[in-house]
């Protein structure tokens, strides 16, 4: 029986396939990118580098010699690889249980193809079971709060963590999103909200789960 980190692996390893003549790709956050970050080691000499969506991932690529390259300098970006904590049967994802969401969801609008990877335990029907992450400006943290309860969550405070950005996270649980587009365009227009965690009106392109029996590619 293949491990969950196993299979985080076997997802990341096919989507090297989808590295063609890119220069420049973009690189997302956690334990399955991360796999994905190892294993673009070996096709170095084809990049000219990466955009990178947290610090933690900045540190990865610089050790293995991948450059990381600015938003600001790399244009539109042709590849975006990252990972989720779920997913949809519509490739509508929640992410940011690492913390990164805002430059993941940043990097994710700037890319023309979004490839995914998963194990299986991310793939759900309906979108909530695993807590919506929100980024706040810290001082209005509270304020926020009080709003996601009127939406009919429970917002929890991420303590002791503060986002690559400087800002604050609130772990919204008890929700069943069953109109995602709707809930992120609702929740992103709280006043203090950075970003929402919902990747809905920019879901995966494709989305590559690792399985017990093998790869899924859903599309
Ligand atoms: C980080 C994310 C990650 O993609 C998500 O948490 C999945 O992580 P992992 O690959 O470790 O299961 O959104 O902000």
């Amino acid at each position: 029986m293949m491990s969950q980190d196993g299979l985080k692996f076997r997802a990341a390893a096919a989507a090297i396939e989808y590295l063609d003549d890119q220069r420049i790709i973009g690189v997302g956050t956690g334990s399955t990118v991360n796999h994905f970050i190892d294993l673009l080691g070996d096709f170095k000499s084809r990049l000219d580098g990466a955009v990178s969506s947290s610090e933690a991932s900045t540190e990865r690529l610089k050790k293995i010699g991948i450059p990381v390259i600015d938003l600001n300098s790399a244009g539109s970006i042709d590849l975006y690889v990252d990972g989720a904590d779920e997913i949809n049967p519509s490739l509508q994802l929640i992410k940011g249980g690492g913390g990164a969401l805002t430059r993941e969801k940043i990097v994710a609008a700037a890319s023309r193809q979004f490839v995914c990877i998963a194990d299986e335990s991310k793939l759900v029907d309906v979108l909530g079971s695993f807590p919506l992450p929100v980024e706040v400006i810290p001082m209005s943290r509270s304020f926020v709060a009080r709003e996601l309860v009127r939406l009919g969550g429970q917002p929890e405070w991420r303590k002791d963590f503060v986002t690559d950005n400087g800002n604050d996270i609130l772990d919204l649980h008890n929700l069943s999103i069953v109109d995602p587009p709707n809930m992120e365009k609702q929740i992103n227009s709280i006043a203090g909200v950075v970003t929402v965690g919902l990747f809905a009106s920019r879901p995966a392109d494709v989305v590559l789960v690792g399985t017990a029996c093998g790869l899924q590619k859903l599309t």
